[in-house]
């Protein structure tokens, strides 16, 4: 009998550091631990009724395949009563502009299929989304990173980016507001990064699923999208999602918007090979539409209130770390020189009055090596009181760890 072998891609594929302590947490469950979950991005807010209702009353006789770029009413609404929020003064996002992906992960799928080839590169700036990275290792692309640095609230130099392009580079990839970062890039800094990527003749992938999650702002102000920046058409590629912005991660309803048209007959291509995005959850997200600016107001008043919690409960431990300004997510340097061991040995081996606490290590979030081994991501995801119990847990954790 001859013997079958993976892939090298498959063998080398990258674990995900978010969800890699999963199995650890299910234990300390079973074991009756109460695990407070901090590792990943899921909410705990109310997902908006009209959207549940929508799946509630969803009653066609057969459930059948969408269109592949997604159902054209769905599509003709983001781009009427959503984009045209987005755009500024820029010329209208229309339905076309819009392909319909299962959850904002297959649009940074697609669109990095789109404009790389095998070993090509995307710059990334680190600490960024661990999964930037798990694409490019499926597409066999490279990520090249420029590294910001919390002391500068993960300000980008763009004189950086610059200077890491190479004859491979192909694009960028961008989170803004930022995952782990919370970096909330401003019009000026995505107009100064479009200019470089115009300059080189690169894509800019900006990823702005969390667009509505900023906390420096007045109520309802949105971060700035590259759909705004003038003259970024043909290079800008942008990445949304249904999951965060109505806490609908479930969904699995995300798009690619682009007036690249051959960046959208890519991606239209690579969608046809999948068949289609979703049905019901299409006609559930496009319920999600009508959703009033009070949810928006009430979710983001009450992140503020969680961000305010950590960042002051983490003073309060002897962890200084500056608020960040959109998303919800913090990078939490810790007194340790593994944080994989430490968040390991949390999980699994310490508990605080039964409870105990899952973070996400965030070494996988960078491409230097060595980088991020003192450092966790915590998403602040929970109620106020449960974060601060959290912090406890840290504290006690802290004083009680013995690095193996
Ligand atoms: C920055 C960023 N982009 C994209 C995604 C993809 O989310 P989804 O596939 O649920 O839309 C996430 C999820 O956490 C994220 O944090």
């Amino acid at each position: 009998m001859t013997t079958t072998t993976l892939s090298r891609r498959g063998v080398d594929a990258p674990s995900s550091p978010i969800r890699a302590l999963a199995a650890a947490a299910r234990k300390a469950q079973e074991a009756g631990r109460n695990v407070h979950y901090m590792n990943i991005g899921q909410p705990d807010i109310a997902t908006p009724r009209g959207m549940i209702e929508a799946y509630r009353n969803y009653d066609e006789k057969v459930l059948a395949y969408a269109p592949s770029d997604g159902f054209q009413d769905y599509r003709e609404a983001l781009a009427s009563t959503y984009y045209n929020r987005v755009i500024g003064d820029q010329p209208p996002i229309t339905a076309d502009d819009i392909v319909v992906t299962v959850g904002g992960s297959e649009a940074l799928l697609f669109a990095m299929a789109s404009i790389t080839d095998p070993g090509d590169e995307l710059l990334v700036c680190e600490p960024y989304y661990t999964n930037y990275h798990g694409y490019a290792h499926l597409l066999g692309v490279e990520t090249s990173p420029v590294t910001t640095h919390a002391k500068d609230d993960y300000r980008i130099d763009p004189a950086k980016i610059e200077a890491a392009i190479t004859g491979k580079t192909r694009g960028l990839v961008l989170p803004t507001p930022g995952n782990p970062t919370g970096l909330v890039l401003s019009h000026e800094e995505l107009c100064d990064i479009a200019a470089i990527c115009d300059r080189h003749g690169l894509f800019f992938i900006c990823d702005e699923v969390y667009r509505e999650f900023i906390y420096d702002a007045p109520l309802g102000t949105l971060a700035p999208s590259l759909l705004a920046v003038p003259g970024a058409h043909d290079q800008a590629i942008i990445i949304d999602s249904v999951s965060k912005r109505y806490s609908a991660c479930g969904a699995r309803v995300g798009c690619l918007v682009t007036r690249n048209r051959e960046v959208r007959k890519a991606a239209l291509h690579f969608g046809q090979a999948r068949l289609s995005p979703a049905t019901v959850d299409q006609h559930a997200a496009m319920a999600a539409l009508q959703t009033p600016q009070t949810y928006f107001n009430d979710v983001v008043t009450e992140y503020k209130g969680r961000r305010d919690t950590l960042v002051s409960g983490l003073k309060g431990i002897g962890i200084d770390v500056n608020p960040p300004q959109g998303a919800f997510y913090l990078a939490v340097p810790l007194p340790v020189d593994d944080s994989d061991h430490f968040a390991h040995w949390l999980v699994s081996e310490f508990d605080l009055d039964g409870e105990t606490l899952c973070v996400a290590p965030l070494g996988g979030f960078y491409s230097t090596d060595g980088l991020g081994k003192n450092e966790v991501r915590m998403a602040y995801v929970l109620e106020q009181p449960i974060l601060k119990r959290c912090i406890n847990i840290l504290e006690e954790g802290l004083k009680a760890y013995k690095p193996g």
